[in-house]
């Protein structure tokens, strides 16, 4: 039978039939599929759908106490209570978007808490990963979870005096994430979550008004400011039980893949995955925050300038960065799992709900209406699954076409 449920009645082993409401709000692009895991139902009830409607005979049924609209043969709906069961429904839903953020807001400020204590430790020659660092770390792992985009949003916001503190544990987030995009395993999710924790702790002994100075720093200052990759070495090389993999972090943060980095300017092979990994995450949460001297700047803002560097960042692991935060830089030419080639469309301020805008269809070679992509990381959805160079495809004129298409004035010749 066709049910119609709020999109907060969606629970796991649901198959869904349909999403009511506009296109432009569906979270996929393909809507029949059974709901198998927590990213997808997050993503449903994240979602500005109306309503999904359900197929009980093909998956689990609502349990809500609650009467489910029947739908007719046609999927429209029987009774005339719908709207007063959304407005009941809708308030669950609030709460457990509220709910989610009271636990990211609890999860980065007990981080918060101890980072200073890790650093205090540190200062002392104390530095240990105590339990409540596996908690906190594995808190953070869940919570991103449930919803990435809630405790990633709220990691970037930060005055500018509590930077360094909250700095570890975005960037301890965020290496999470990212480490889960990459598909590693628990235990190297988790090395990670501490190499993002711990990757600065070497900031305890640069003198706080050097970190915070709002001027150019003088050449010994920035000597002093480079020192705290060798000197966070040290402190977790005397630390028992640090993952290796935090020690080769917090040396090799600042390298870059040619070699313009500090402190040894080493470059391509010569830095791990984790290094890597660590540069991106440390720069992007770095330019999305508001430091003393300058103003925050929009995740696609930033994303837009890491990916303009040339040399510095791994390539590869920026995109495969970009798929795990759903963001890319607004213009650029992509390809879509569905074989169409589109244009990344900016993201709102909080940075979440990527589309991409589809013009091309590849298999036919032949330009089409464009059209607003939702993008998804599941299998049912649609993804944006390379970044394209566009001299290698019939795109004549490139530039104006990208103005074209992003500012609505694009038709299809033959159409
Ligand atoms: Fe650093």
């Amino acid at each position: 039978m066709l049910i119609s449920i709020d999109p907060y009645q969606v629970t796991m082993g649901m198959y869904v039939h349909a999403f009511k409401g506009s296109w432009f709000n569906h979270p996929f692009w393909r809507p029949r599929f059974v709901i198998t895991d927590m990213d997808v139902l997050d993503r449903i009830r994240a979602s500005d759908v109306e309503a999904v409607i359900i197929d009980s005979s093909k998956g689990k049924g609502p349990e809500s106490k609650h009467p489910p609209a029947a739908m007719d043969v046609r999927g429209s709906p029987l009774p005339a209570t719908r709207s007063l069961q959304s407005r009941s429904w809708s308030a669950p839903r609030e709460k457990v978007h509220n709910r989610e953020m009271e636990q990211a807001r609890q999860i980065i400020s007990r981080g918060k808490q101890i980072v200073t204590r890790l650093f205090d430790e540190a200062r002392l020659g104390r530095l240990a990963v105590t339990p409540d660092v596996l908690t906190l770390v594995d808190d953070i792992s869940r919570s991103l979870e449930r919803s990435r985009s809630t405790l990633l949003n709220m990691a970037r916001l930060k005055n500018k005096d509590e930077y360094t503190y909250l700095h570890s544990v975005a960037v301890c987030a965020l290496m999470v994430n990212f480490a889960r995009q990459l598909g590693m395993d628990e235990d190297r999710v988790r090395d990670l979550g501490i190499s993002g924790l711990m990757h600065d702790v070497g900031k305890m002994a640069v003198p706080l008004d050097i970190l915070n100075k709002a001027g150019r720093l003088s050449d010994d200052e920035f000597a002093l400011v480079k020192d705290h990759t060798l000197s966070g070495r040290t402190l977790l090389e005397q630390c028992e039980g640090m993952p290796q993999t935090a020690i080769d972090v917090a040396l090799h943060h600042h390298e870059r893949m040619d070699g313009t980095g500090y402190p040894f300017g080493i470059g391509g092979a010569q830095l791990s995955v984790a290094a890597r990994m660590g540069a991106i995450c440390d720069i992007y949460d770095a330019l999305t925050s508001e430091r003393i001297y300058k103003e925050a700047w929009t995740p696609s803002e930033a994303i837009a300038r890491m990916s303009g560097w040339t040399g510095h960042l791994d390539e590869k692991l920026l995109f495969a960065f970009m798929q795990g935060m759903n963001l890319y830089p607004p213009g650029i030419l992509v390809r879509l799992r569905s074989n169409r080639l589109a244009i990344a469309l900016p993201n709102g301020r909080r940075g979440s709900r990527a589309k991409a805008r589809a013009f091309y269809a590849i298999p036919e070679r032949a330009f089409i209406p464009a059209e607003d992509i939702p993008l998804s990381d599941h299998p049912a959805g649609d993804q944006i699954i390379s970044l394209e160079e566009p001299a290698h495809w019939p795109l004549v004129d490139w530039s104006s076409l990208q103005d074209d298409i992003l500012l609505n004035r694009y038709r299809p010749p033959h159409y």
